[in-house]
């Protein structure tokens, strides 16, 4: 078991993961967080850190000296990602060679957040054993952490997460549930796919599985974590509507051909969470669960 004087370094502390782990704290852990643009500077133990930077991450891990780094900065925005791939990839995988280079020097266990996005999605369920195949840029930054983390050397941990939802902190940027509930307020129409699923996870799940690892002091192993309905995001959307009383009748369904975005999206990347489930206690849960425990937090 990780010691109860262990000292976390957080990377990505303000983002909508970062925002979990802290209102989920477990007594015991000293969390150090390292952001970037949207970092507070009224907090002591939060730190304005470029993870691109060698050397500032370098001097700073040796500062903190943590036995836990977990690694969850990165850029996720699957189109801004196609349509800067050089950024994508410095922050994603020079950002992470970064870390790792650190952590290796302070003897650090590394926890690292990945990403549904490694698999193309045609062959759903995907348990930890599935072959990944990235589609899109996002994805293929994902991948190449992993490769990254599992030749290391380092005690590492891989969690691939689902699609979040819930409140991001401020600056944070939005997904999915926030962004039905924001345009459904207004009065907006919107065209949602109806071919595109995922068992979108609650964020607060997510956080509770990095506590969980932590507690149980899990060490190389990869899980693949979601909630427990595989449903299209047309689906969530009349979810959405019912559960934070919006009207559904603004909502089409479309085909994901509808859109032009940049990137191609994987249509099927449901993930097998049993091993999440049976190996670490914790229950997937269900979209329902999920959004009503967003709609009493907005309360
Ligand atoms: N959200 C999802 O649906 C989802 C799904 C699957 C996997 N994941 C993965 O899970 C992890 C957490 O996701 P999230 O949604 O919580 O992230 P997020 O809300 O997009 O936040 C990204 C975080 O990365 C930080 N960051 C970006 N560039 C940085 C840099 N150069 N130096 C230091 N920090 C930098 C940001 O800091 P500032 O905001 O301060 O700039 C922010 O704290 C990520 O690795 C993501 O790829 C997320």
């Amino acid at each position: 078991m990780t010691t109860t004087s262990s000292k976390i370094v957080f990377t990505g502390i303000t983002g909508l993961l970062g925002g979990y782990f802290l209102k989920t704290k477990k007594s015991g852990y000293g969390i150090i967080g390292i952001g970037n643009k949207n970092i507070s500077q009224n907090n002591d133990n939060f730190f304005q850190i470029d993870i691109t930077n060698k050397k500032q991450v370098l001097d700073f891990i040796n500062k903190i000296n943590p036995s836990v780094i977990i690694h969850a900065a990165s850029i996720g925005n699957v189109d801004y990602c196609e349509r800067n791939p050089d950024e994508a990839y410095k922050v994603n995988i020079e950002g992470t060679k970064n870390i790792i280079n650190a952590a290796k020097k302070a003897r650090a266990k590394i926890i690292f957040l990945s990403s549904n996005a490694v698999f193309d999605g045609n062959n759903p369920l995907y348990d930890e054993k599935a072959l990944s195949s990235p589609i899109d840029i996002y994805g293929k930054t994902k991948k190449e952490g992993e490769s990254l983390i599992k030749m290391s050397g380092l005690n590492f941990v891989i969690l691939r997460l689902m699609t979040m939802y819930g409140w991001p902190q401020a600056g944070g940027r939005g997904n999915p549930v926030t962004w039905i509930i924001d345009k459904l307020k207004t009065g907006e129409k919107i065209n949602v796919v109806s071919d595109i699923y995922n068992n979108h996870l609650w964020a607060g799940q997510a956080a509770e599985v990095i506590w969980e690892i932590l507690k149980k002091d899990i060490k190389n192993e990869t899980y693949n974590i979601a909630g427990m309905d595989c449903i299209s995001r047309y689906d969530l959307a009349l979810k959405v509507a019912k559960i934070f009383e919006l009207d559904p009748s603004l909502i089409t369904p479309v085909t994901s051909d509808f859109f032009k975005s940049i990137a191609k999206r994987p249509k099927n990347t449901c993930f097998n969470v049993s091993k999440m489930e049976t190996q670490l206690g914790i229950k997937a849960v269900s979209i329902d669960e999920g959004l009503a425990l967003m709609r009493e937090e907005s309360k």
